[in-house]
């Protein structure tokens, strides 16, 4: 896979739920290697874009392809062929461990790779034994600091869930990762790692759509910044024009340019620098400030 290549893409996304259009009409595309922000107030959409991407929810127009191809049906489908996800609200097996729920994620990704072995009429498809998964599983807590993995998911605080969840999408070697609010509720070191862990993600060549309130943290690490507004597409660019963006304004401050003091964006801009281009627990939200 080489950076730069278009992994996912959409056209004229949308969706309406009785009188509320959740998304008009959303063009998107992620590259191998990029991260993507997706960032707007309560309401702008984001949850509804990630779900019709992951066929979470159907969308009413539009067309999205992966690696070239159409991609549709269930999202059990969409999983086999690359994506993965996390949920605002975590969706684990309360019931299961924290090591069953990431097996969840391996077992995701053994259908897909029996499918394409069965496809490509390879040998070799019950290489992945369980030995293998148990040690990949460890890898994965691990570089997410997951530890005693024999507790059952009801038992972890709700950061920790979420903490799971995203370890859950990384078992499943996502083409495509898509997170949704990953950070909420996280201390500073959970903070920290998922934030390594989105970049590795990304230096492995793989794309990464990240929702997130936190503006100023999403800027610091995604390579792209759409801005959604009312389920139409704002603004998108770098974090740095997307921050310095009469819309970015707009849609905060309900003004394009007013003359007053909007110390929250102009500093969120001035963080994002290629010398300090790391995560930032400072957490100034927009929207919260604003
Ligand atoms: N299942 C649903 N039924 C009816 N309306 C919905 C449904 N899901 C979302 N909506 C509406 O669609 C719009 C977009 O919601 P969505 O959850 O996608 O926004 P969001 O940007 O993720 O917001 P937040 O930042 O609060 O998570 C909102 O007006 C919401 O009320
Ligand atoms: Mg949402």
């Amino acid at each position: 896979m080489t950076a730069g290549d278009v992994l996912l893409s959409g056209r004229g996304i949308s969706k309406r739920y009785g009188g509320v259009v959740a998304v008009d009409s959303v063009d998107v595309d992620v590259a191998a290697g990029e991260i993507l922000g997706l960032v707007g107030p309560n309401g702008a959409g984001k949850t509804t874009l990630v779900d019709l991407i992951c066929g979470a929810q159907e969308a009413d127009a539009g067309t999205l392809s992966l690696q070239g191809r159409p991609l549709d049906g269930p999202s059990s489908r969409r999983a086999h062929r690359g994506l993965a996800r996390t949920f605002q609200h975590p969706q684990l097996a309360l019931s299961l461990t924290v090591a069953e729920n990431l097996q969840v994620g391996r077992a995701a990704r053994r259908n897909s790779r029996f499918g394409r072995m069965i496809v490509s009429g390879l040998a070799g498809i019950f290489r992945t034994e369980p030995a293998d998964d148990l040690r990949d599983i460890e890898t994965v807590a691990a570089e997410l600091g997951i530890t005693r993995l024999e507790r059952r998911a009801d038992a972890l605080t709700l950061g920790e869930q979420r903490l799971v969840e995203v370890g859950r999408a990384l078992c499943q070697e996502p083409l495509v990762l898509l997170l949704d609010e990953p950070f909420a509720g996280s201390d500073a070191e959970s903070l920290a790692g998922i934030a390594d862990i989105i970049r590795s993600v990304r230096d492995r060549g793989h794309g990464v759509i990240l929702v997130d309130h936190n503006v100023d943290l999403v800027a610091s690490l995604v390579d792209r910044m759409m801005l959604l507004e009312s389920g139409r597409v704002a603004f998108v660019g770098t974090a740095e024009e997307c921050l310095a963006s009469d819309e970015m304004r707009r849609v905060y401050f309900g003004a394009a340019d007013d003359g007053r003091d909007h110390g929250v964006l102009r500093r969120t801009a001035e963080a994002v620098t290629p010398s300090n281009a790391g995560p930032t627990a400072s957490g100034a939200q927009v929207a919260a400030d604003a």
